[in-house]
């Protein structure tokens, strides 16, 4: 038996793992050409023909069009704003409910509090972290307005069933694809599965252009709309001869030339790094398989998961140990794991407190919702006890890095009876 680093034994691994490279020399030299135009941001927030930005960031929107098979990309400053733009172009206002995910980032519910309306969060399907059909269906009222889905980790959420029910109630779905670029749901793009979707192009995503963010729909109207949030739509819509979205207030949302041009070599290199994520997740998975205690994802037929993380599900009586244990003893062999990936988004003091926010006092409003302590009882069982993850499987990890990883938990399952119980 190998003593486990934790309890004093050699870990296996002590040098840290690479950061992740994104930059190479193909966006240094399109910067390099921005900053020598003079050109760093085209947009004017009038009715005119800049009204759309400048050539960096009209050719990124043409070629992520085409990569995604979609009439429209819209750039944005980042996925926060996209999915503000997104629920409020579907014209979702005071006395509406939209469901949601609570089991994802802050800003994929933040935008429904913005425009008035109330968040209504759907649970997940433990199988992909993801709301579905059927969780939907549970909270669905008639004040029900719009969906947003969200495709956690990197996995599409199981959307004709999602589809058919937003039909069936004439319901708008935004998907938020913030961390699924690449990812695929029966040979369709992740992304495009709902009325409109949103990318991230922040640091952490697989392609990234520092912040920033892409729009995309098959909607010419939400597309307007969207184009018009971006830009100060108050100041556009009279010339523009849309006075009927007078309603619709605009922002600075605009990305500027050089993220633009950093973002369009970053597509070019999409597929190369999936490919990479990919084959370090299933390498991983392969390599843990046999250990009962630690459920690796199923990817379901004609699905493509991307690993923006790679999650396991957490046996804690199988294994005999409490989770934080295990994780503790794989960071002792010198590789991170994560326990539950962000509280399930009602405990945040927002929902909690609902302190001066008028999408519940607002006198449209007639529903009751709640965010009570096990309204979600699968997102809490596995954010509380069952989801463990590691980031590792990035493209800019070697075939050593990625082998450490899988050896440094099986180590610790060869090895979990010598952990105290
Ligand atoms: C699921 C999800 N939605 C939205 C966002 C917001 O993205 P951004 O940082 O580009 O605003 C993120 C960012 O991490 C995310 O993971």
């Amino acid at each position: 038996m190998e003593k486990l680093a934790i309890l004093g034994g050699k870990p296996v691994r002590t040098k840290p793992f690479p950061a992740v490279k994104n930059i190479g020399k193909e966006e240094i030299a399109a910067v390099n050409r921005v900053l020598k135009s003079g050109v760093l941001s085209k947009f004017l927030g009038v009715w005119h023909k800049d009204f759309y930005g400048g050539p960096g960031v009209q050719k990124l929107e043409k070629n992520w069009a085409a990569h995604f098979g979609v009439k429209h990309a819209i750039s944005v400053n980042s996925a926060t704003s996209g999915l503000y733009a997104a629920v409020a172009a579907t014209g979702v206002g005071p006395g509406d409910e939209v469901i949601v995910s609570p089991y994802t980032m802050s800003a994929s519910a933040a935008g429904i509090l913005v425009c008035g309306a109330v968040p209504v969060f759907a649970d997940i399907d433990p199988k992909t972290y993801c709301i579905s059909a059927e969780t939907i269906k549970k909270v669905l009222t008639r004040r029900t307005k719009a969906i947003v889905v969200v495709d956690i980790f990197g996995y599409p959420a199981d959307f004709d069933g999602i589809m058919a029910l937003a039909r069936k109630y004439k319901l708008t779905v935004v998907e938020d694809a913030a961390q699924a670029p690449g990812a695929k749901y029966k040979g369709r793009w992740a992304g495009t599965l709902g009325d409109v979707g949103v990318f991230s192009l922040n640091y952490h995503k697989t392609i990234h252009s520092g912040e920033g963010g892409i729009v995309v729909t098959n909607n010419d109207d939400l597309a307007n709309r969207i184009q018009l949030i971006r830009n100060h739509a108050e100041t556009v819509v009279k010339a523009k001869g849309d006075r009927h979205l007078a309603h619709l207030i605009g922002f600075n949302y605009r990305m500027t030339e050089i993220e633009a041009a950093i973002a369009a070599e970053q597509l070019k290199k999409l597929e190369k790094f999936t490919k990479l994520r990919i084959q370090a997740a299933e390498y991983i998975n392969h390599k843990l398989k046999g250990i009962p205690w630690l459920k690796p994802f199923t990817v379901q037929a004609g699905r493509r998961h991307v690993y923006y993380v790679l999650p396991f599900q957490y046996d804690e009586k199988l294994a005999g140990v409490p989770r934080e244990s295990f994780v503790k003893a794989v960071a002792a062999e010198g590789v991170p794991f994560a326990q539950g990936y962000v509280e399930p988004l009602y405990m945040q003091p927002i929902y909690q407190k609902r302190a001066s926010i008028c999408s519940y006092s607002c006198p449209k409003y007639k529903g009751k919702v709640s965010y009570a302590k096990g309204i979600c009882p699968v997102t809490e069982e596995m954010h509380y006890k069952k989801l463990v993850f590691t980031t590792l499987v990035h493209h800019s990890l070697s075939r050593k890095d990625v082998e450490d990883v899988a050896i440094a938990v099986v180590k610790v399952a060869d090895n979990i009876g010598s952990l105290p119980r």
